[in-house]
């Protein structure tokens, strides 16, 4: 029953958004609001023959404008600490680490937690 209802909850709040090319998915973005005033983004991804095109700024842009207008104060995401470019790509755009979160991936590599007022 508790799993129903959380299944409901994320429903409700989980948005994504997903970049085409001719009918083809090339990029996607999943996030969602968790508390009230609180952004969470699990996923994004372009594929590689994509990258460097403005894609996946403007997936960034998209989720983190949806999660403002419903009411998110902050948005938060992990990315892994081998992750240089992607680190990179989220340090730029105004993401700063607020801690590391010890084991978060299957594999046991640690996550910097990274923050963003919006
Ligand atoms: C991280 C990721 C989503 C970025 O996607 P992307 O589409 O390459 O991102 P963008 O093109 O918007 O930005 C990347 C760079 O391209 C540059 N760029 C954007 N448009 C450009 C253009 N028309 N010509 C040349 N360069 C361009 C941007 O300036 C940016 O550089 P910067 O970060 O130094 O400013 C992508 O690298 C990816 O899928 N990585 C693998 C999955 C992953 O690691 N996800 C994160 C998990 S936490």
């Amino acid at each position: 029953m508790i799993h129903i209802s959380t299944w409901n909850y994320m429903k409700a709040s989980q948005m994504d958004f997903w970049s085409l090319d001719r009918k083809k998915i090339i990029g996607f973005v999943v996030g969602f609001l968790s508390i009230p005033a609180k952004g969470r983004i699990f996923t994004i991804a372009v594929l590689a023959k994509y990258h460097n095109k403005g894609i996946g700024n403007n997936l960034l842009e998209n989720i983190c404008s949806v999660l403002k207008i419903k009411g998110a104060k902050e948005v938060g995401l992990e990315v892994r600490m081998s992750n240089f470019s992607a680190q990179k790509f989220y340090l730029k755009r105004g993401f700063i680490p607020v801690w590391v979160e010890k084991g978060y991936y299957s594999d046991g590599e640690n996550a910097f937690v990274l923050k963003k007022e919006l």
